[in-house]
């Protein structure tokens, strides 16, 4: 740029006064995001309230937002303010919780939960499932999901199932988060929260869930080193002083796991059976490969990298529909993009709804076509572009956990079960804390073995 010339404001709506985009993103902050990109570019500007918001569509301003200048964006805490964990932490504070977080994400301890995990999704099968199945009725698949992906995080972090009461508390704070106002009016209009009447049941099953986080934490404490959970790694771990986390600390990044780690991967599933359901020659083919790597036995470890066809499913599955909404930020010191001015105070958001649709560079953005996830043809795609998981200093510390997991329900669904779309219920997306199907998404379970039997051309068998 030569000296002196003006930075420019991107291109946006000038909204209405004094709300600018509000009622818009009230209404569907999706579809506004999608049509402003569509109208104004990979760069726009728009206003909430008296707050400017950018919007940036491509991934050379994802990458400077999220990576090259992250120190400069942190993440703004309004969206999950209370937690008091990872998620709504920053600066030094969060990059030590970060640290002392990371020893229980790593690749051997997330391996050695896979049998965990397969043995509770055949339990919550067993137990809760089957019962459904048997009666033929409609089944909330966002709810049977939320208990095989809360019974994994009940391993994963504290080495057991959860119970009743635990599960009950989930799915209260889960309906809460997702019955919510768009995420970025959370974001920028934190104060309105104190008039949501709900807030009281909210926070009784918060506190039966920090109870528990705390009642393990004391557990652990009296038997000593030694556990193989991700609770018991954090409780290990000690910063570069000796120093570990607080009995507080702890328990705010037990809730964090949990719900960082159950909502997003019940949404992706959801998303993957949906798209499954659309294409039947996706899910056949999902079908013979299940068929093929594991017949009847339940997966293992080594069998994960074999069931291919269905991790691009699943990918492809969060292409279209990424469970987490909004990637966002606020500028800390102003800054520019490009040639675009970036004020101290401005909210910058990334939308990976909208950059999983950037027609110049994915071919038919709208069309579901697993292929794309590929070995040879996943090698092209730019970095900052599809960020289901986020990318950069924040990016998701779960990512390797939720596919491994994620692989393996989808797997052991297919085994098991056909799930059909109860004819004439709309599929209504919602955006709240996820990306998720509005009342959950109504399926039919019929057992896989009921409807694969063949009819004998010479009568019965003997
Ligand atoms: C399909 C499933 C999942 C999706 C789509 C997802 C997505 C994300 C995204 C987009 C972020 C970054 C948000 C941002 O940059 O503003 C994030 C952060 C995070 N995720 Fe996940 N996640 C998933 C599963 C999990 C699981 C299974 C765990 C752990 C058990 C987990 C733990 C975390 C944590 C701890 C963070 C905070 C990182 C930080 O702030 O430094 N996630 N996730």
């Amino acid at each position: 740029m030569a000296a002196g010339k003006r930075l420019a404001v991107p291109p946006g709506p000038r909204g209405i006064w004094p709300v600018g985009s509000w009622f818009e993103e009230q209404a569907d902050s999706i579809g506004m995001f999608l049509r402003y990109f569509n109208r104004y570019g990979d760069i726009v500007r728009f206003r909430l309230g008296s707050t400017p918001i950018y919007l940036v569509n491509h991934p050379r301003y994802v990458k400077h937002v999220l990576a090259d200048n992250a120190a400069n964006y942190p993440r703004d805490a309004g969206e999950r303010r209370g937690t008091g964990g990872l998620f709504t932490l920053s600066g030094e504070t969060w990059k030590r919780h970060r640290r002392l977080m990371s020893p229980g994400f790593q690749r051997p301890r997330m391996e050695a939960l896979v049998p965990l995990m397969v043995r509770s999704t055949q339990r919550t099968f067993d137990h809760w499932w089957e019962e459904r199945v048997r009666t033929g009725q409609p089944v909330n698949l966002t709810e049977a999901l939320s208990r095989v992906t809360v019974s994994h995080m009940a391993q994963a972090v504290y080495s057991e199932d959860a119970s009743e009461e635990v599960f009950a508390a989930t799915r209260q704070v889960l309906d809460f988060n997702n019955d919510r106002r768009p995420p970025l009016s959370a974001l920028f209009f934190q104060i309105l929260s104190f008039l949501d009447r709900r807030k009281p049941r909210r926070q009784a099953a918060m506190g039966v869930l920090k109870a528990l986080g705390l009642q393990q934490v004391a557990r652990r404490r009296e038997a000593g080193a030694g556990g193989q959970d991700m609770l018991s790694a954090m409780m290990e771990a000690r910063d570069e002083k000796g120093v570990g986390l607080s009995e507080e600390e702890l328990g705010a990044e037990f809730f964090t796991l949990f719900f960082a780690g159950h909502e997003a991967t019940t949404s992706a599933l959801v998303w993957t059976w949906v798209e499954m359901a659309r294409h039947p020659e996706v899910e056949e083919q999902v079908r013979g490969e299940v068929a093929r790597v594991l017949g009847d036995r339940p997966p293992t470890v080594e069998d994960l990298p074999k069931l291919g066809y269905l991790t691009q499913v699943f990918q492809e599955a969060m292409r279209l529909h990424p469970p987490a909404p909004v990637l966002g930020r606020t500028a800390l010191a102003s800054d520019r993009m490009s040639d675009f001015d970036v004020p101290a105070g401005t909210g910058v958001v990334a939308v990976p709804y909208v950059l999983h649709r950037h027609p110049e560079f994915w071919e038919e953005p709208e069309r579901f076509w697993p292929e794309r996830f590929s070995r040879e043809k996943e090698q092209s795609i730019p970095r900052f572009l599809y960020v289901p998981f986020g990318v950069g200093q924040r990016m998701c510390m779960g990512n390797n956990l939720a596919l491994m997991e994620a692989t393996l329900s989808l797997a052991m669904m297919v085994q098991r079960y056909r799930v059909s779309l109860v004819p004439g219920v709309p599929i209504v997306p919602k955006v709240g804390a996820t990306y998720h199907v509005k009342g959950g998404l109504k399926v039919i379970l019929t057992p896989a073995r009921q409807v694969a039997i063949r009819v004998w051309p010479h009568g019965t068998p003997s």
